[in-house]
């Protein structure tokens, strides 16, 4: 794997207006050659306005979530084959769609399942609290995770698994390079024995929380680092082709 992919989740923020002003400001900074997969991830009432506004451009297209089923009664929902025409990826499993929404691994593994059914790679979020980290069990809370949220999933299909401890989301307390890597190395091994080496080498891994242009280089340097899952700083144009920047340097 040699380019890095960098992927910019906006959260819920931006009207329509602003989506198109973000995004137009982040494809005109990355007018140049870049050599880095370059995904934003506006919420779901934005996404059209944003492909449109990208019409020439190559940076991709996420949505922030979508719903297993395929259509129905299911009022406010948005399915896979809804967002294929748009997205080429889809967040699932989100920690603030686990911890606000309930999400489980079962749901997350639907989720994975609908998103790759219709043809869109799914990143699958993993990642401890604070106090399981504390209480020593973070790997294994990560593994369960992605064995859970991958259970009967072939991975050597598109799937982008991101990192995100939860104590370093938007608290600008981010992992240490160290930290991360060691979870990144174990969460390879845990897709070694899902799927064999060979297709476990190929799943981008991304590192999120309190990800910025000061620190992506250290995360992207890591052996078992393929790129970066952005909050904050993917909101604010110049920050988010500044760490896309650093990141294709280093990769
Ligand atoms: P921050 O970069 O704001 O910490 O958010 C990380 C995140 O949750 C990306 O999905």
């Amino acid at each position: 794997m040699s380019i890095c992919t960098i992927v910019g989740n906006w959260k819920m923020n931006t009207t329509v207006t602003e989506a198109v002003e973000l995004v137009s400001a982040v494809a005109s900074g990355l007018s140049s050659e870049i050599s880095a997969e370059v995904v934003v991830c506006p919420p779901f009432i934005s996404l059209v306005s944003v492909q449109l506004a990208l019409h020439s451009s190559t940076i991709s297209i996420g949505a922030q979530n979508l719903y297993h089923e395929m259509n129905g009664a299911y009022t406010g929902e948005i399915s896979g084959g809804m967002l294929k025409n748009i997205c080429q990826y889809v967040i699932v499993g989100h920690s603030e769609r686990r911890s606000i929404f309930g999400e489980t691994d079962v749901d997350v593994n639907l989720k994975v399942k609908a998103a790759l059914g219709t043809g869109i790679a799914p990143i699958m979020c993993v990642g401890e609290s604070l106090e399981e980290r504390e209480r020593g069990s973070a790997n294994s809370v990560v593994e369960s995770q992605v064995r859970g949220g991958l259970e009967g999933v072939d991975i050597g299909a598109d799937v982008v698994v991101a990192y995100e401890p939860v104590w370093a989301v938007g608290t600008g307390q981010s992992a240490s390079p160290e930290i991360a890597q060691a979870m990144m190395a174990h969460i390879r091994g845990t897709l070694e024995k899902i799927g064999g080496k060979d297709a476990a080498s190929r799943v981008p891994l991304l590192y999120g929380g309190s990800v910025n242009a000061g620190n992506v280089g250290e995360y992207i340097s890591q052996p078992d680092i393929n790129g970066a899952l952005v909050g904050g700083a993917s909101l604010d144009a110049e920050s988010f082709v500044e760490i896309v920047k650093v990141a294709a340097s280093k990769s």
